[in-house]
């Protein structure tokens, strides 16, 4: 390649970053390729060919292919390998060049970096990027976080290769600093929450109502085309059409029922914590891949204590098709929850971290390209649109209308559940969230006069101001 000429070079050439690569390649935008690994340079060259990509496998030679000031994007795994990356390429730089990490990095590691970069004359932006291997290659959704000055440099390359919904680009600057990753960390926040709903809506409808995979492939693809569609339900569907290559039987049932995961449904988890806001569902369904992982325990548990779930309540077998669909809106209103919740967390951190996030923009580029993407994305978008500031989306009548509308059918699914002793803790704990916020008195005023009574802790009341203290073991 002449030297000078790629618009933007990306290091790491694993799944993501070559695909997203070759995504910015096939728009006609000049682009390089940097990995240490031969194998992963030569998948680049070989798919690449035809393209304008270069491919190298030597730093000095992938620098001298870009365009000054350059434009460097990483793709590799999140924690001390983007620090290695950078520290690398830092003496090679020239002021003014623009590193972007594009994986999933820790908001506190973006904003250290962007500061320490900023330090040294660098500019730094933290994208968040989803949608997975073909989110990149065909258009994922991109969450930009940074100075707004450096995003321009890139922003029409990324609006090129971003998803389209309606002819919009699914990417936006959200906001300085580790605003894009911080996105990023909340958008897989609920990615977990919504896994875990619809694992528990398979269990129900496996254990409790003892459907096969073909009747639940038919039952995820009929609900993919109604209020629940989005692209986890899509591939829910078709999962249960797939047979295994090695035994032929359906794969998912050969598949050992513990997740695994890579921490950032816990990072979400541990910041609501520190923001104090409430975000149960995705806790539970942390909780969840954490308890499934305890599989030696459960399987010894299993057999010492019948896990073998009871009958379906009375009258409901012939109700079969009745419980379904009541299933279908309990998960549409739990789902629902768990984006609430979601965004309720980016409405606290928006102010804490002073990120001043447009939660408008943040739904309507998480309608397309991403891994939560859902067609209830566009209520969400609307009710931001409405009232930006608004501090709790269940204050927005029009969507709280929509659980309203579906209460029953939840409270139904999850006292089912309850009887047959199937574990549904994320529908559970959607439900109480509901439930509770929408109650005007809750107990804590117990809660207050315990702390009081044993510790001195004092207490508010109803009928005045001030802090008040009682001697209760006297009265
Ligand atoms: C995405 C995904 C992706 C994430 C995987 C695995 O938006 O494309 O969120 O970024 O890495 O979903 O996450 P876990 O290993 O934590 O389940």
């Amino acid at each position: 390649m002449t030297t000078k000429i790629a618009e933007i070079g990306m290091i790491g050439l694993g799944v993501m970053g070559r695909n997203l690569l070759l995504n910015m390649a096939d728009h006609g935008f000049v682009v390089a390729g940097y990995d240490r690994d031969a194998d992963k340079v030569a998948a680049l060259a070989t798919e690449g060919s035809g393209k304008k990509v270069a491919a190298e496998q030597n730093i000095s030679a992938f620098l001298n292919c870009l365009k000054l000031p350059r434009a460097i994007m990483l793709l590799v795994p999140a924690g001390a390998p983007v620090d290695a990356v950078i520290a690398e390429l830092l003496p090679q730089l020239d002021t003014g060049d623009l590193i972007i990490d594009g994986g999933n990095s820790h908001f506190i590691d973006t904003a250290r970096r962007t500061q320490e970069l900023a330090a040294q004359g660098f500019e730094f932006l933290g994208v968040g990027v989803s949608g997975g291997e073909e989110g990149a290659r065909r258009g994922p959704s991109m969450m930009p976080g940074g100075s707004k000055k450096a995003y321009a440099r890139v922003q029409r390359l990324f609006e090129t290769v971003a998803a389209k919904v309606a002819d919009e680009p699914c990417v936006t600057w959200l906001g300085p600093g580790a605003a894009g990753h911080y996105v990023k960390m909340v958008h897989n926040g609920i990615e977990y929450g919504l896994m875990q709903l619809i694992a528990e809506s398979y269990d129900l409808m496996k254990r409790g109502l003892g459907l096969n995979n073909a009747q639940l492939h038919e039952i995820y693809r009929k609900w993919n085309q109604g209020i629940l569609s989005g692209f986890l339900l899509e591939i829910t569907a078709d999962i249960f059409a797939q047979p295994d290559e090695r035994t032929g039987r359906d794969r998912i049932d050969l598949i050992l029922d513990a997740a695994r995961q890579k921490g950032t449904g816990m990072w979400t988890s541990q910041e609501a914590m520190q923001l104090q806001v409430p975000i149960p569902v995705i806790d539970m369904a942390v909780m969840m891949r954490d308890l499934s992982g305890d599989k030696a325990e459960r399987d010894l548990l299993a057999s010492a204590l019948d896990s073998s779930s009871r009958p379906a309540p009375e009258g409901a077998e012939g109700d079969q098709q009745d419980l379904i669909d009541a299933l279908e809106n309990a998960l549409f209103a739990a789902m629902l929850l768990t984006y609430v919740q979601g965004m309720a967390l980016l409405h606290k951190a928006s102010t804490e971290h002073g990120y001043d996030l447009q939660l408008a923009e943040v739904a309507k580029i998480w309608r397309g390209g991403c891994i939560i993407r859902a067609a209830l994305l566009d209520d969400l978008w609307s009710a931001y649109s409405k009232q930006p500031q608004l501090a709790h989306l269940l204050l927005d009548r029009r969507l709280t209308q929509k659980v309203l509308d579906r209460q029953q059918d939840l409270r139904r699914v999850v006292s089912s559940a309850t009887e047959q002793g199937i574990p549904v803790p994320a529908l559970m704990t959607s439900l109480a969230y509901f439930d509770a916020y929408r109650s005007a008195r809750l107990p804590a005023n117990l809660i207050q006069a315990q702390r009081d009574y044993f510790g001195a802790h004092t207490y508010e009341r109803i009928d005045a101001t001030g802090t008040f203290h009682s001697e209760w073991q006297r009265s």
